[in-house]
C-alpha cells in the first residue's frame, strides 16, 4: 500500500489524510505523556482502548444529537473523522474538584462543586496550555461570541451524557477536556467535537471504592493503565475481540 500522507503528529495521536477530501484517519498511539510530555512512556495497548472507546462516546454523543467529528472506525487503531479547524482552545468541564482546579485555588480533591465549571485553556504546548478567560478569547479572535455560547452548550451537554453513561457503570465523571472544531459545509460553519473522549481526557473515579480509572494512574504511578482503561471499556461492554494482553503477541494493524 503506497505511503499515507502524514498531516499531524501529535502526543498520544497522528492523523493522516484520508480516503475521500474533508476526511482524516485518526491512528491512536499507545504513547502516554503528562506534565507536558516530561513524562513519557509506551504502554502497550493503550492506543486500541481509547480507539474504542472514543468511538462508544461519539458514537453516542451523535445519536443525542451532538455533533462530533467521528464518521467511522476503521481497525484497532484506527478511525476515520471529519477534517476540521481545531478552535484552539481546550475545553474542562468538572463536576468536582481535581487536578489544576485543587491546586489553584486549595479545594480538596473529590469535593463535589456546587455546579459544574467550564474553564477554557490556550492550546500552546510551549506556554503550558495556560488557563484563560473569555475576555482573551475574544480580545485574541480565537473564538467569536457565537462561538463561546455554542462551545458552552455542547460541553454541557457533553457533560451531561458523559456523567450519565459513566453513572449507568458505576463511575463518576469527576472532569474532562474536549477539543472543538469547524467545518463547512458550502458557507455555513458548524462546531462538532473533535479529537478523542478517552480515560486520557478525562477523571474518571470509582463511585464506591475512589479508584483512578484515568491518566492520572500513570500521571501519579498508581498502578496499571492498561487495566483502569480496560476495566472501563469493560464496564461500558464494550471491551475489543483482541484484547490488550500485556506479554502476548499483538496483531499489528
Ligand atoms: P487538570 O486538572 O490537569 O487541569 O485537568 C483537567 C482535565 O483535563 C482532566 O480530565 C484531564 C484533562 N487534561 C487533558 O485532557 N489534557 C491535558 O493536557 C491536561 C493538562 C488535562
Amino acid at each position: 500500500m503506497a505511503r499515507r500522507k502524514k498531516i499531524y503528529e501529535g502526543k498520544a495521536k497522528t492523523l493522516y489524510e484520508g480516503p475521500e477530501p474533508g476526511t482524516l484517519v485518526q491512528y491512536f498511539k499507545d504513547d502516554a505523556t503528562a506534565f507536558n510530555a516530561e513524562k513519557h512512556d509506551v504502554i502497550e495497548g493503550k492506543g486500541v482502548l481509547n480507539n474504542i472507546l472514543s468511538e462508544f462516546f461519539m458514537l453516542g454523543l451523535g445519536q443525542i444529537g451532538v455533533p462530533t467529528h467521528f464518521l467511522k472506525r476503521l481497525n484497532m487503531r484506527e478511525q476515520l473523522v471529519r477534517s476540521c479547524e481545531i478552535i484552539p482552545l481546550e475545553i474542562i468541564v468538572r463536576n468536582y474538584a481535581a487536578g489544576s482546579m485543587s491546586k489553584r485555588l486549595g479545594i480538596d480533591e473529590g469535593t463535589q462543586l456546587p455546579r459544574p465549571i467550564v474553564e477554557y485553556c490556550y492550546k500552546d504546548d510551549a506556554l503550558g496550555d495556560p488557563l484563560v478567560t473569555e475576555e482573551h478569547i475574544a480580545a485574541f479572535g480565537w473564538a467569536s461570541q457565537q462561538d463561546m455560547d455554542d462551545i458552552l452548550s455542547l460541553a454541557l451537554r457533553v457533560n451531561d451524557f458523559m456523567s450519565g453513561v459513566m453513572l449507568a457503570v458505576g463511575i463518576r465523571l469527576v472532569d474532562f477536556k474536549i477539543e472543538i472544531g469547524r467545518v463547512y459545509d458550502g458557507d455555513f460553519q458548524r462546531l462538532v467535537v473533535a479529537d478523542e473522549i478517552s480515560p486520557d481526557s478525562c477523571r474518571l473515579w470509582d463511585i464506591k471504592t475512589g479508584q483512578k480509572l484515568d491518566k492520572d494512574v500513570f500521571r501519579r504511578d498508581l498502578g496499571s493503565l492498561t487495566d483502569a482503561y480496560t476495566e472501563v471499556a469493560r464496564r461500558l461492554g464494550v471491551m475489543p475481540n483482541n484484547p490488550p494482553a500485556p506479554g502476548k503477541p499483538q496483531l499489528v494493524n
